[in-house]
């Protein structure tokens, strides 16, 4: 069945294609979208759309690429809200707070942690995220990785492999050890599940060689690689990352300029995490010097129990805009586009013909509302394979408006 969304206030499609950023985002004023068989089938002025079987007046509202969140950690049972009130209270973030999550994790049944991530991931859709990563990271043993990224493999086919987050304890006096297992056999008991290998490499986490080492075993498995890297100093991860072929080197809160550079001259994204500075309270990325270098930007929410326990790409939005001095535009195409690009997806992020009809529909005539409003729930509807739910309704055959899905009518 198809399905045509018009009287759209403004239509955000970006151009697929080699351009990043500003250049590559495309709106288009008074505009509507054809979706048939859950792909995007055409889309223009509303004035010269072809018919369809059902119609949805989308009122003036902005439709967008459903965001991509290629970065979240989903997994893990617990919650850290005392660390969180400490560091506001002046302790700083220290990445060793990763072990109370996985303490919490490997007590927790597989329906607990199955639950937690399926709530979080609705959270998720809800504000409008339709496709995200989901790495495991929190259990650190074979058994507890094994069933972490099964888990994360029910809810997204962007399954990350991050037993390389930090060393645990029974480990402490083996770091060597326990490398030898993340790119033995726990790679192996994860491999089957996973598309990417990640590793947290920062100092208190895994240096570079312990880094490379992982990123190595986990790409002669099959599995593409990501880093976090410099997230809370300058340090070897973003090299490491660029040399390595990654889609993607995510933080990147500390650089230097040979850092930028590699990032500008490579495929690498920079996936930027302006929840995780929100919430550590630290100095916001330089996206700027990023973008100006010609870097390919992502933004991310990075969600998990720590760093960052937020869903919201839209305050990713208006952190980037606010804080980080990107445009609107260059923001909401990295929280789209970017994300996809540090997906290695072609499919999502943009609403050109062919593309996944993953949409989402604000509750504003524009792009620019979710800097603008920050802090409002924007997200009126999503369409999600091209099945959508506008108000929290299914939409569902014939003439509709949203103020008419929404009741029901
Ligand atoms: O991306 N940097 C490593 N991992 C997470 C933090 C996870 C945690 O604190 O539990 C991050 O910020
Ligand atoms: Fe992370």
């Amino acid at each position: 069945m198809s399905v045509l969304i018009t009287n759209i206030g403004e239509l955000v499609t970006n151009r697929p294609g080699d351009q990043a950023g500003a250049a590559a985002f495309a709106a288009v004023a008074g505009a509507a979208l054809v979706i048939d068989d859950g792909l995007v089938a055409w889309t223009g002025p509303a004035s010269r759309a072809p018919a369809a079987d059902q119609v949805v007046d989308a009122g003036g509202r902005a439709v967008l690429p459903g965001f991509v969140d290629s970065h979240a950690h989903l997994v893990f049972a617990g919650e850290r809200s005392a660390e969180f009130a400490a560091r506001m209270a002046g302790l700083p973030y220290q990445a060793g707070g990763i072990r109370s999550t996985v303490a919490a994790t490997r007590q927790a049944s597989d329906d607990q942690l199955r639950a937690n991530l399926r709530k979080l991931a609705a959270e998720m859709l809800a504000q409008g995220i339709t496709t995200f990563e989901c790495k495991s990271g929190y259990g650190l043993t074979v058994p507890d990785e094994a069933r972490s990224v099964a888990l994360a493999a029910e809810a997204t086919p962007e399954v990350t492999y991050l037993g390389a987050h930090v060393v645990p304890p029974e480990f402490a006096a083996d770091r060597a050890g326990y490398v030898d297992l993340v790119c033995g056999a726990m790679l192996e008991a994860c491999a089957p599940h996973a598309k990417w290998v990640d590793v947290f490499c920062e100092r208190g986490a895994f240096d570079r060689d312990e880094a490379a080492a992982v990123l190595a075993a986990g790409q002669a498995a099959g599995l593409q690689p990501r880093v976090h890297a410099n997230q809370l100093a300058e340090g070897p991860g973003v090299q490491l990352a660029v040399q390595a072929g990654a889609a993607s080197a995510d933080h990147c809160t500390h650089l230097d300029g040979a850092d930028v550079d590699a990032l500008a001259s490579s495929d690498t994204v920079a996936t930027l995490l302006p929840g995780v500075e929100f919430s550590t309270r630290q100095p916001y990325p330089d996206a700027r010097r990023l973008l100006d270098a010609g870097a390919t930007v992502a933004l991310a929410t990075d969600c998990n129990p720590g760093s960052c326990f937020s869903s919201s790409m839209a305050l990713c939005i208006a952190l980037a805009v606010r804080e980080m001095h990107m445009t609107t535009q260059e923001a909401v195409w990295a929280a789209t586009a970017g994300g996809a690009r540090a997906l290695r997806r072609t499919d999502v992020g943009h609403l050109g013909v062919g593309a996944r009809a993953d949409l989402v529909m604000l509750e504003a005539p524009s792009h620019s509302y979710l800097a603008y409003r920050p802090g409002v729930p924007l997200v009126a509807g999503f369409w999600l394979g091209g099945r959508g739910v506008v108000g929290g309704q299914q939409v569902v055959g014939g003439q509709q408006t949203v103020e008419g899905v929404r009741s029901g009518g």
